[in-house]
């Protein structure tokens, strides 16, 4: 079971009028982690005053009134559930049965039924089918014992087990806001005269840049002007040393001019290509670092989940391609592949938040047995990159659609530049790499190519149930990126094969008109011929994507449509190619009257298994 929600707590030093406002805004910004329902708890002088209800940050605002709440403290909630009807009461922030304590809570707390029997017998009320509903219950127990509010929750939260970032609120304490962090990720941000309490760095960064990062199993408080904390175990956690600056910049999280976040962040690749690129050209000592650990690596593993898994998947077959041994696996599925990893290899984890839990999972059973890891992340201060024993920032910007777009693009830059620092072949490093600076022109060249294809594609595809993609070799992972965009965003059930593989079984499905889109990258164009050919002959429906000096006359005739697509080297392909792929799956989606930026059961960061 997992389930992943956004958590925001604002405190200050002064009463604000515009308090529900400023909810409003940060849970707008959270909406991405999950959409089924929004709350918010608000402490005003001595009362706390509950808002919450099933559908958009907008509508429920609007219908609960978000905006007209005044105060000087309060919590938010963005839920977003897998396990029970998303409805009201199940909705966050939950209470005790005096109504004096709120509490929001991302993540799953294992023992909730005995501790609801436990406390069902001393008398307390439930109003609501959630695990969270016992924390702020326990909280009213242990307060009842003479203890202040802080203490009665630390007692709360060490006999909870499971995941969890949670967040209370007291009235007979107003200004402190109480936290505790296991495994689910939780931050604190430090302003002046504010502090704040969040599962992500996108709701905080409107107020300040200082944010401490919480570890696992740390509690504590934060106040407007004082953060306290602390290990479960008790002892206190040197503040000064903790706190970080953020070099995120508030606009790269607005939609600016576009219509969805998807659009905005196909478009901003070639932006941020050259990010990630001068990033890893400009910080040596974080590419050594990862390199030293690599270079000596029996075999590499590199492990990710969705689009992630996918890069990996690229990133394997570039590094065998190198000459390196390299195995790519699915990070749920990683545990009984680990049984036979040595303390030789090493593992890179890849993910561009950094706290996706099968991954870490994945991450620490393989520490845990002696291999180390190095991460790729676009979030440096996430769990996975300050659990690694080396990590590369991505510096992709932050990507508030769900669909993975310029993340992955990024990602599969960043692993071939490492497969590049590997090979110590200097000349060949310095050729792939003057073709590698052209990514923005390549980029920029391949939407335009691929733009108007995809907006006309996109009408056929919408109204078909099913789609393969074929690929050969470096062209199966793109297809199988390409098969997921479509998946999640248009709800178009697509298949990714590799090509030659495709006439074993898959080719039964086809029949008249039945689409099949090709992806050709790299040497192999004879043998895909062949594969293009078989489907034609089934009467299918052949898209091809395919570098503008590979069109050959073979492909021109058994295709409907071919894209030709600009490419300066195996690698600029390898990254870029995905693209055309991104703006089928975009307007389709559109085209299917479906916001891309919201798929429906799914979360941006799924933080518990
Ligand atoms: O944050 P991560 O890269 O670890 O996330 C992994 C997957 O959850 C993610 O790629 C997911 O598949 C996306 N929705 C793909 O578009």
């Amino acid at each position: 079971m997992f389930r992943v929600c956004g958590i925001i707590a604002i405190t200050s030093s002064s009463r604000r009028e515009d308090l529900g406002h400023l909810f409003v805004e940060a849970l707008k910004r959270l909406e991405y982690r999950g959409y089924d329902s929004v709350g918010i708890a608000i402490v005003d002088q001595n009362n706390l005053y509950i808002a919450k209800n099933t559908g958009t940050v907008e509508s429920v605002a609007k219908s609960e009134g978000f905006t007209f709440f005044s105060g000087c403290s309060g919590i938010g909630h963005t839920r977003w559930a897998t396990h029970g009807a998303p409805t009201k009461n199940n909705s966050h922030p939950h209470t005790d049965c005096s109504k004096k304590i709120a509490v929001v809570h991302n993540g799953i707390i294992e023992n909730y039924s005995e501790l609801k029997s436990l406390l069902l017998s001393r008398g307390h009320l439930f109003i609501s089918d959630t695990d969270t509903e016992v924390v702020p219950h326990l909280i009213e127990e242990f307060k009842s014992t003479g203890l202040d509010a802080y203490s009665a929750f630390k007692k709360a939260i060490s006999m909870l087990r499971g995941t969890f970032a949670i967040v209370a609120i007291d009235v007979s304490e107003e200004r402190k806001l109480l936290f505790a962090r296991k495994v689910s990720p939780l931050i604190i941000g430090v302003g002046r005269g504010l502090a704040l309490v969040s599962s992500d760095i996108v709701s905080v960064l409107p107020f300040t840049d200082r944010v401490i990062v919480l570890n696992d199993d740390e509690v504590g408080y934060a106040e407007p002007d004082r953060v306290f904390i602390e290990t479960i175990e008790g002892f206190p956690v040197d503040i000064s040393k903790r706190v970080v600056k953020i070099d995120y910049h508030i606009e790269n999280f607005d939609k600016g001019p576009y219509e969805h976040y998807m659009i905005k962040e196909i478009y901003e690749q070639p932006y941020f290509l050259t990010q990630t690129l001068s990033g890893l050209i400009s910080s040596r000592d974080e590419v050594e670092k990862s390199v030293k650990l690599l270079e000596v690596a029996d075999t590499i593993y590199l492990i990710g989940a969705g689009s992630s898994y996918h890069a990996s998947l690229l990133g394997a077959l570039y590094f065998r391609y190198l000459g390196f041994r390299a195995q790519a696996i699915i990070s749920s599925e990683a545990i009984p592949y680990l049984r036979s990893v040595k303390s030789g290899d090493v593992i890179v984890a890849v993910s561009q938040s950094g706290e996706t839990i099968d991954t870490l999972l994945a991450m620490r059973e393989s520490m845990r047995r002696g291999v180390r890891v190095v991460a790729i992340v676009n979030n440096p201060l996430s769990t996975i990159a300050r659990e690694s024993d080396a990590y590369i920032y991505m510096r992709s910007g932050p990507e508030i659609c769900v669909a993975a777009t310029k993340t992955f693009t990024s990602q599969v830059l960043v692993l071939l530049y490492l497969g590049l620092m590997l090979m110590k072949d200097h000349q060949h490093t310095e050729t792939v790499l003057r073709t590698l600076r052209k990514l923005p022109e390549i980029t920029t060249s391949i939407i335009k190519s691929a733009e108007d294809t995809a907006r006309k594609l996109a009408k056929k595809l919408s109204s078909e149930h099913s789609v393969y993609y074929l690929g050969r070799v470096f062209g199966y992972p793109i297809s199988a990126e390409a098969a997921l965009k479509i998946k999640e965003v248009a709800y178009i059930h697509a298949e990714a094969y590799p090509a030659g593989e495709s006439k074993h079984g898959p080719i039964a499905l086809v029949t008249h008109r039945f689409p099949v889109i090709f992806t050709i990258i790299g040497e192999l164009d004879e043998l895909i011929e062949g594969n293009i050919e078989e489907m034609k002959a089934r009467d299918a429906y052949v898209v091809t994507y395919a570098p503008r000096d590979k069109t050959t006359s073979v492909i021109e005739k058994n295709s409907d449509l071919v894209v030709s697509l600009p490419q300066a080297s195996l690698e600029t392909s390898l990254v870029t190619y995905v693209i055309p792929h991104q703006l089928l799956a975009y307007y389709t989606a559109v085209e299917r009257g479906y916001n891309p930026d919201r798929p429906r059961n799914l979360a941006k960061t799924v933080t518990v298994f």
